[in-house]
């Protein structure tokens, strides 16, 4: 049998196999509410065969919304909304699992088919929040620097929406430190500027982020793992890199996190990012080997080969995939014919087994 087949465990909670839908972006929301449009995007994706399902960036406040059509947890409509969907995921075998974040100075922009655009207020944008006040391009409105009070009020924030997905049914909870949105923007000494408690060393400016991983964890069951996605590295001499990533990686391992889930850049919108077939797949391996931690590698995985080689060399212990999976949802049944191993089928889609 494929490795990429075989299942693993996180806590209580057994994963059918490796692959992990990594989480995307839909930018088909309506005031942060799921919608038909997810339910069938991450319900074809669970019958696809994917192990693991991960919604994507879901915000903690309306103005941590990457766009105004980002999906959100701040009600109790949120919650309810997201029940139906968690509910089919189960029923397919995959486990339901979301992405919580706030994006920052990031934050306010349109949908990316519309160029993704900075939106103003009176444009139907709003005022975004950051460590210090640097604008990620000049075209992007200036961040107001959050207070110290500010800021607790963002890890409660964090807190709600939290327990607001484990109400709604989700088993995996991941915490967005990634991609140049808020907790990335803490962590790097580019977009970090501060100079209290929160700025400056390697621990400060780690400080919310591990503030925050060590409450989701103590507030999401016990049996049930708690992920963090980072950028690995900002692609920028004197940024955030590997070896700061690997320090935290130990200290959320200490804090009790499952998984490390490797993704790079985003902080620096014109890094030179060399991208290319598993280009971020060292990060994965060298968290993994130098802390211990199970780590998941992203990017660029787009062959069963491919992954399953990340697997059985020790690179990764699950591969997560995006784009792959939105031009065919299906990969994972695919990819277990290519790689010789028998799994189930949905029994509506039996007879489309062995046709070809
Ligand atoms: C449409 C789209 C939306 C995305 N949205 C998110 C997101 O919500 N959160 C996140 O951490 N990464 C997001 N990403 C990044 C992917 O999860 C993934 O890390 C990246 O696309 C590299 O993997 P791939 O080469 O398999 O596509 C998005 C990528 C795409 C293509």
């Amino acid at each position: 049998m494929a490795k990429l087949f075989t299942p693993i465990r996180f806590r209580d909670t057994e994963i059918k196999n490796r692959i992990f839908v990594s989480p995307m972006c839909q930018y088909s929301a309506e005031e942060g509410i799921a919608n038909h449009w997810h339910l069938v995007h991450l319900g074809g994706l669970a019958v696809g065969g994917a192990g693991l399902i991960i919604v994507e960036a879901t915000a903690v406040a309306p103005e941590g919304r990457i766009t105004p059509f980002c999906l959100g947890l701040w009600s109790d409509a949120h919650t309810q909304a997201f029940k139906p969907i968690v509910d089919f995921i189960k029923q397919q075998g995959a486990i339901p699992a979301i992405q919580i974040a706030h994006a920052g100075r990031k934050a306010s922009c349109d949908a990316p088919w519309r160029d993704g655009k900075f939106l103003p207020p009176e444009q139907g944008g709003w005022q975004t929040f950051a460590p210090s006040a640097i604008p990620v391009t000049p075209e992007h409105g200036t961040p107001h620097a959050l207070s110290r009070e500010e800021i607790q009020q963002v890890a409660a924030q964090f807190h709600a929406a939290a327990k607001r997905a484990l109400d709604a049914g989700f088993e995996v909870l991941e915490l967005h430190c990634a991609h140049g949105y808020l907790l990335h923007e803490f962590l790097s000494p580019l977009s970090n500027r501060r100079e209290d408690e929160y700025g400056g060393s390697l621990e400060n400016r780690c400080r919310l982020a591990l503030d925050i991983a060590r409450d989701l964890r103590t507030l999401w069951p016990q049996d049930k793992p708690v992920f963090v996605r980072i950028s690995a590295t900002d692609w920028v001499e004197g940024g955030w890199d590997i070896d700061q990533s690997i320090q935290f990686a130990k200290w959320l391992k200490e804090a009790g996190i499952d998984l490390i889930d490797c993704s790079s850049g985003g902080l620096i919108l014109d890094a030179k990012i060399p991208a290319g077939p598993g280009y971020q797949t060292e990060f994965a391996q060298r968290i993994r080997h130098e802390t211990g931690i199970a780590t998941g590698a992203v990017g660029l995985i787009t062959s069963a080969v491919q992954a399953e080689h990340i697997l059985v060399s020790g690179q990764a212990d699950v591969v997560m995939l995006a784009r792959k999976l939105l031009s065919d949802p299906h990969w994972p049944l695919h990819a277990a014919k290519e790689l010789r191993t028998d799994v189930t089928w949905p029994a509506q889609y039996v007879r489309a087994k062995h046709i070809e």
